[in-house]
């Protein structure tokens, strides 16, 4: 198997060989601290060895595969249902693995996996509900909490549509449940339904979840290889983790030289929602205790035409770490045109990909030139083995940098604070007092 691979050569136009290298050393001792489980938030370790568990362990793995083929012999369409780490790892995967303008190919005997309760728009849960109605539909919903608003907002309104189309038999029987073992609404509904239901580990976060059931089981009923994603994350946990170290140590020095922003490009349309898993992993395990650096994401070329010029001549605060995708699945050729008249005649017989690489490599050089230190992380293909391999190494990463950076990078206390302030506007039962003072502070 073939492995992704980490670059820092372009950053040392900011930082020296021996910033990195001290970085390292740091690196080393932190990553000590997560595999001996000694450091701050360590009961939540449980993604740390997940893979090779799960390889251990056939029964949950075909328990997801059954689970996944029975919605898919009744349903056409699967909605997931869940936000933040119960959502992003699994549209992460389906995106990068999907045909972009056939998601859903019904001869493929898959059902289409749509997602539901990331938001609270109600002209999106309107066209959902609409999209819906009159179709074979299921909901996977997960939360670990069991109580998140916002999926149970979702799941209220689907799960009624669904019994009243199909009758509560029916209904019981195309809803799937991830939650917890024992605690939370979603598990006490379930138990009363009877729902199928899968476990969230208790040691496993949101954020680090998408190889248990939350993230496996919306990608197995997609019809993508489960266990070929685990085998690539299950490869990389058995590595020296050498690159995780390099990853982690350049981005805490280029940090600490004052590069506050990291920028993680792909130059690929179907990695998009990968930044957006990347930037929830990263920024909720590192942006507390004032401090971390602010993860962003950008997709090129599409983005050099709209932020390209900030990222060039803009304040030089930012560094930028790129997804580079070797080979692409399909091969397009550019054709010769005989009249020439867009003068594209000198890329004519070349692949859109060499034109994309060329972008690639020019863009970089730009940057470097313009005070952007670049990173790079080559991806053999987008396949199920390389998204596993790149799941589990920007985990192991993000441990690691997060006690570099001193912080615990397992917990997220700061997620709390809007939920407050919407349940006291909301009136909600055992709220009263802050109701009463956040209506007063509006009065003001
Ligand atoms: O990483 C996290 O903890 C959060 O983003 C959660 O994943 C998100 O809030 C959803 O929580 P839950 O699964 O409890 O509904």
């Amino acid at each position: 198997m073939k492995q992704i691979k980490v670059d820092i050569t372009d950053t040392l136009s900011a930082i020296t060989r021996a910033d990195i290298d001290a970085a390292m050393t740091e690196a080393r001792q932190s990553l000590e601290t997560v595999d001996t489980g000694s450091g701050a938030g360590n009961d939540f370790l449980g993604w740390n060895h997940l893979p090779s568990q799960l390889l251990a362990d056939n029964a949950l793995i075909e328990r997801i595969e059954e689970t996944a083929k029975r919605l898919a012999e009744k349903c056409k369409v699967v909605v997931c249902i869940g936000i933040g780490g119960s959502y992003l790892g699994a549209k992460a995967v389906l995106e990068a693995l999907s045909d972009t303008f056939a998601p859903y190919r019904p001869e493929s005997g898959h059902p289409r996996v749509i997602f539901a309760g990331q938001n609270i728009g109600e002209d999106y849960l309107y066209e959902l509900m609409d999209y819906l109605h009159g179709k074979e539909f299921g909901i996977i919903v997960i939360s670990k909490s069991g109580t998140t608003t916002e999926p149970a907002i979702a799941f209220r309104l689907l799960k009624d549509q669904l019994v009243k189309e199909q009758g509560a038999e029916k209904a019981a029987e195309r809803i799937v449940a991830v939650t917890d073992a024992k605690r939370g609404a979603l598990r006490s509904m379930s138990d009363t339904e009877g729902y199928t239901t899968f476990v969230i580990p208790d040691n496993v976060g949101g954020r680090f979840s998408v190889l248990t059931p939350v993230g496996l089981l919306p990608i197995a009923c997609a019809g993508f290889d489960i266990r070929a994603l685990i085998a690539g994350a299950a490869a990389m946990e058995a590595s020296d983790q050498t690159d995780s170290l390099l990853y982690a140590a350049t981005r805490n020095a280029l940090y600490r030289s004052g590069k506050k922003t990291e920028i993680l490009v792909n130059f690929c349309p179907k990695l998009h929602y990968f930044g957006e898993w990347w930037k929830q992993l990263y920024g909720e395990s590192e942006g507390k205790d004032n401090k971390g650096i602010f993860p962003a994401s950008v997709d090129f070329t599409t983005d050099l035409h709209s932020m390209g010029q900030w990222i060039q001549q803009g304040e030089r605060t930012i560094f930028e770490t790129v997804l580079s995708v070797e080979t692409p699945e399909h091969e397009v050729v550019i054709p010769t045109d005989n009249d020439n008249l867009d003068g594209l005649n000198f890329i004519a017989g070349k692949r859109v990909d060499e034109v994309n690489k060329m972008a690639e490599l020019g863009t970089k050089m730009a940057h470097v030139d313009g005070g952007v230190p670049n990173m790079r992380i080559t991806i053999p293909a987008l396949n199920e083995t390389y998204l596993g391999q790149l799941i589990y190494f920007f985990e192991k990463a993000v441990g690691i940098s997060g006690y570099m950076l001193g912080v615990n990078p397992f917990d997220q206390p700061g997620v709390e604070a809007y939920k407050r302030n919407m349940f006291a506007l909301l009136a909600k039962p055992g709220y009263e007092k802050d109701t009463e003072a956040i209506n007063a502070r509006l009065a003001r």
